[in-house]
């Protein structure tokens, strides 16, 4: 049994592969008010808010805060005009992912080979470059399912992502929240940026332990998910790692289907989700009502190395976690113990008592066990939620989990009325 505590990333050489990812570069998130969201994710999950580029910074349609936390960087983006495709989005949408993006060699000869293999380029979305004197960024960016995309990032210089990971400048344009404006801009000193640096120092002293995405997880409407599956084996070459029908997925009132699609390296995966029918309104329909019946990415699954330390943290922040039945104890152990012994695995190390408390799931397959918990939703409308994962072997998605997490995930729509 093995504990991943890095993502297995590949090792920054060339390479004849145009789609060979080396990274998650970031998860851009389409927010209604950047600067307050960087305050919730920083106060909440023990983000680092480290950069802005906005009014202050020479931007005059956009103001995107970067946050950071172990090798996860998220940019939260707010319009400054009514025009802007973040505001129209978050009119429609609400707060939610916009764009997946993917470190690559060499973004433009991504984006052609993604293009050649079917890829809708996004508007703007054609190379481009942008440089200063000490090193260069090249996007490109392409569709993907409703208002989602992913971007190819290439990087050279001093913009290089291993200085980005030990805090040099993410992009030209962008500025360090220290206290002191950028020259170019003559701009006074920020405003909030003392209450910023106050949260980032107490974040730096009670770390969350969150490290990278593990995985993220795409709704699409009922009868698409085997076209997206096809279009991520098509354009980006991507491969089906596994998938559940149903049967696997179901409770009395509510099912879906789902399959998960790998990158070449498994640097990522991207389950795909679709309602199936049940007795009641599945979660998925439910998320796609409340997200202008459009598909978008439902959970966004952030990996730690100590679940349990994790989940006290975040709890100990405020954050809401679904509740699960206490029936649910009852069971677990023998469930997870039994499948482990069975392959030859040593039983769950960590304390079962203390899972217990901490309301965490367990769930084990022919590799070894999984500990996870879901968040609430991470706004007003039921859609976007996180989920803090943590690997003792097992690659899977806690399948032993959708029946007991279901029916409390009913319970919640219940709850807001949409069951
Ligand atoms: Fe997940």
């Amino acid at each position: 049994m093995t504990t991943a505590t890095t993502r297995p990333s590949v090792q920054p050489s060339k390479t004849s592969d145009p789609l060979q990812l080396i990274d998650v570069d970031h998860v851009r998130f389409h927010v209604g008010n950047a600067k307050q969201a960087a305050f919730f994710y920083a106060h909440c999950f023990g983000f680092q808010i480290e950069q802005v580029n906005d009014l202050t910074t020479g931007n005059r349609d956009s103001a995107t805060y970067l946050l950071t936390q172990g090798n996860i960087r998220f940019l939260l983006t707010s319009g400054l005009t009514a025009e802007h495709p973040a505001s129209l989005e978050v009119a429609m949408y609400g707060d939610g992912v916009k764009d997946v993006a993917f470190t690559v060699f060499d973004a433009e000869k991504a984006f052609e080979r993604a293009v050649k293999n079917g890829a809708t380029p996004a508007v703007g979305g054609e190379p481009r470059t942008i440089k200063t004197a000490t090193g260069t960024v090249t996007t490109a960016t392409i569709r993907t399912y409703g208002r989602c995309q992913h971007t190819f990032v290439s990087r050279t210089g001093e913009f290089d992502l291993t200085n980005v990971k030990q805090g040099g400048l993410f992009a030209p344009g962008y500025k360090m929240i220290d206290g002191v404006c950028a020259p170019a801009t003559g701009c006074g000193p920020q405003m909030g940026v003392s209450s910023i640096l106050a949260i980032n120092e107490h974040n730096k002293k009670h770390p969350c332990g969150l490290k990278y995405v593990d995985h993220l997880v795409g709704n699409v409407e009922l009868g698409k998910m085997n076209y997206w599956v096809k279009f991520y084996e098509e354009v980006l070459e991507f491969t089906m790692f596994k998938h559940f029908d149903d049967k696997d997925i179901a409770t009395d009132f509510s099912a879906l289907m789902s399959k998960v699609m790998a990158s070449g390296n498994n640097l990522i995966k991207m389950p795909i989700n679709e309602p199936a029918p049940g007795k009641k309104k599945s979660q998925v329909q439910e998320y796609l009502d409340w997200h202008c019946n459009t598909p978008g990415v439902q959970h966004l699954a952030l990996r730690t190395d100590d679940e349990l330390h994790s989940i006290a943290a975040l709890r100990g922040r405020g954050v809401d976690f679904l509740t699960l039945p206490d029936a649910y104890y009852d069971k677990v152990w023998d469930r997870v113990n039994g499948m482990l012994t069975q392959h030859g695995h040593e039983a769950v190390k960590e304390d079962h008592e203390a899972i217990r408390k901490l309301g965490i799931l367990v769930d084990a397959d022919d590799e070894g066990y999984l500990l996870q918990l879901f968040t609430k939703p991470l706004q007003d409308r039921p859609t976007l939620f996180f989920e803090i994962i943590c690997r003792r072997g097992s690659q899977s998605f806690g399948k032993g989990n959708f029946k007991a997490l279901f029916e409390a995930l009913e319970l919640e729509q219940q709850r807001r009325g949409n069951l």
